[in-house]
């Protein structure tokens, strides 16, 4: 085993969905990719749940990546077509670098599972250390998208947080 994979990552994850915010809908999606993550080997820091409003989720990226210094922040929900779903513009918004092979990748796989993945909107992107991705917000969607790129996300989080060291061929 490299260095690189027994090294232990810090990863946050945010519910965002104005009826789990105001208590009135249980968060089954932040739970289960927070436990996918520790699972995975990422210690999660940190987990909240916010409304659907720009603002708010760009608050909560701009700090979990640049005050608690996550290496990875996970969002569910707010993908989709309905007025208030703007994670997407949030997490666009905050992101420096576009990583957009992550929801290609997580779509594609999805598509085998229902045609309506392609609905999601969602996005991936680095801010400074830290890789943000989007999933949807459904329980069992959030765990087929994040099941789909869990393995190659390990190694982009390496190649961010290693300066360069990181080896592809490894
Ligand atoms: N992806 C998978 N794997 N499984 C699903 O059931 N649901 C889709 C899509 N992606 C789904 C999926 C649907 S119906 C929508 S509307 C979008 O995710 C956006 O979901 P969100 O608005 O909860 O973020």
């Amino acid at each position: 085993m490299s260095k690189e994979e027994r090294k232990m990552y810090t990863a946050a994850v945010v519910t965002v969905s104005d009826r789990s915010f105001r208590g009135e809908r249980p968060d089954g999606a932040g739970p289960a990719a927070a436990e996918m993550l520790e699972a995975a080997g990422y210690q999660v820091v940190e987990r909240i749940i916010v409304p659907d409003e720009e603002e708010d989720i760009r608050a909560a990226l701009v700090r979990l990546a640049d005050e608690r210094d996550a290496a990875l922040i996970v969002t569910s929900g707010g993908t989709g077509f309905s007025p208030r779903d703007v994670t997407p513009e949030a997490t666009a918004a905050v992101c420096h670098r576009m990583a957009p092979g992550i929801p290609e990748a997580m779509r594609a796989a999805s598509m085998a599972v229902t045609p309506r993945a392609m609905l999601s909107r969602a996005q991936a992107g680095i801010r400074h250390g830290t890789l943000i991705v989007n999933l949807p917000g459904s329980e069992k969607a959030a765990r087929e998208n994040l099941r789909a790129v869990l393995e190659p996300v390990r190694h982009g989080v390496d190649m961010l947080r290693s300066g360069g060291s990181a080896d592809c061929a490894a």
